[in-house]
């Protein structure tokens, strides 16, 4: 595991296309290369080429039981690894692609095992970056691609996460900016009645209501840590999206997360910690010695989602002992949000 990694940066896709091309011609031949998309980087490998998928398992560290999910540029190219028949698949695929929703779908004989982890289903999505799209394209086959970082650490926003965490793993990393939703796509079983949400994301589940009329979520989501339910996205059950240092989360009232908030930093203080604090804008300033990042402004979920993975990755990097994080509502791509913070706290849930 130690290969030249290959850097290409992207600033106008039409004068950058001969280092898409290349990169294409990297995937085609099966090897790994990370890419942007607008949710989070993804490293991608031929998805019909099982030694390539194989090596993504490798370079991440991932559990072998982990399904990928299958990226293509047009929605005809569904149909090559995918049974779509399915009316309520076809509304959501024109709703929302591309975009942050992949579909778990039969899957077709030509994927090997490796990329459904021997599921029958496959999760399908069509992501909304034109890094992604030309690069898709220019590989002429379906793209297999995990969130591109060492896993159970927080997903890569930019090049330069993917590099921190897979130099000398992986063949190459197109960077094409930071990744501007910042939390990744909602999977959503369309092969159950109503559909499910297997792991909330971009989409929200009141914008897939509007499409389909009704929607649930996996009841494995919101299980207590008594109860036993296996989730349907395998991914769900492992630590995930975690920084290094312990994070303690505050749910409820903003005024009585405030209040602990500033007594938990004076307690940490006083033992002498670093103390690292996610919080809104407005407390910036409200916390002299600690380490405070900000995820923007009256608890707008969009700029949370944004913020989130960087500012664990620089909590990290800073060596905080503990993270403080302040929880947001939990509609709309706040759920999303909050799933990721949960995770990261690990059950070190503080509701107020
Ligand atoms: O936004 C995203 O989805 C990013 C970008 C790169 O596209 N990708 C991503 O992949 O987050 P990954 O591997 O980190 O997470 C995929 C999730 C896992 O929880 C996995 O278990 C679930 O999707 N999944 C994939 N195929 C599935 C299937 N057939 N049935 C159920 N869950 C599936
Ligand atoms: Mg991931």
């Amino acid at each position: 595991m130690n290969q030249h990694t290959k850097y290409w940066q992207i600033n106008n896709i039409e004068h950058d296309n001969p280092a898409i091309k290349e990169a294409g011609q990297v995937l085609r031949q099966g090897g790994l290369v990370a890419f942007p998309t607008e949710t989070v980087y993804g490293l991608g490998a031929n998805a019909l080429n099982g030694p390539a998928v194989e090596g993504i398992f490798k370079a991440k560290g991932r559990p072998a039981d982990n399904p990928l999910i299958v990226h293509i540029a047009t929605t005809t190219a569904v149909a090559q690894v995918a049974n779509v028949n399915n009316p309520q698949a076809e509304k959501l695929m024109q709703a929302f692609w591309p975009g942050p929703l992949t579909l778990v779908l039969p899957k077709t004989n030509v994927l090997p095992d490796e990329v459904t982890a021997g599921l029958d289903t496959v999760g399908v999505r069509m992501p909304n970056h034109p890094v992604a799209l030309a690069l898709i394209e220019a590989a002429g086959v379906p793209i297999a691609a995990p969130s591109a970082n060492l896993s159970g650490s927080p997903s890569p926003t930019t090049a330069q996460h993917v590099l921190d965490d897979l130099t000398g793993r992986i063949a190459g990393v197109l960077d094409g900016g930071p990744a501007n939703l910042g939390v990744e796509s909602t999977v959503l079983d369309v092969t159950t009645q109503v559909p499910t949400i297997l792991r909330p994301g971009g989409v929200t589940a009141e914008q897939i209501k509007a499409v389909c009329g009704a929607v649930c979520y996996d009841p494995a989501l919101d299980q207590q840590p008594n109860q036993n339910i296996t989730p349907r996205s395998p991914g769900v059950k492992y630590k995930h999206y975690s920084p290094q240092a312990p994070t303690v989360l505050l749910e409820g009232r903003q005024d009585l997360i405030l209040q602990r908030l500033l007594e938990l930093f004076k307690q940490y203080r006083a033992q002498g910690k670093q103390v690292g604090i996610l919080t809104g804008a407005e407390n910036a300033d409200k916390f002299p010695g600690a380490t405070v990042l900000s995820y923007g402004k009256g608890r707008d979920p969009a700029a949370a989602a944004a913020a989130l993975y960087a500012s664990l990755r620089q909590f990290d990097q800073l060596g905080v002992d503990v993270i403080l994080a302040e929880g947001i509502p939990d509609t709309g791509l706040g759920r999303a949000v909050m799933d990721r913070l949960r995770r990261a706290a690990g059950g070190n849930i503080q509701h107020l």
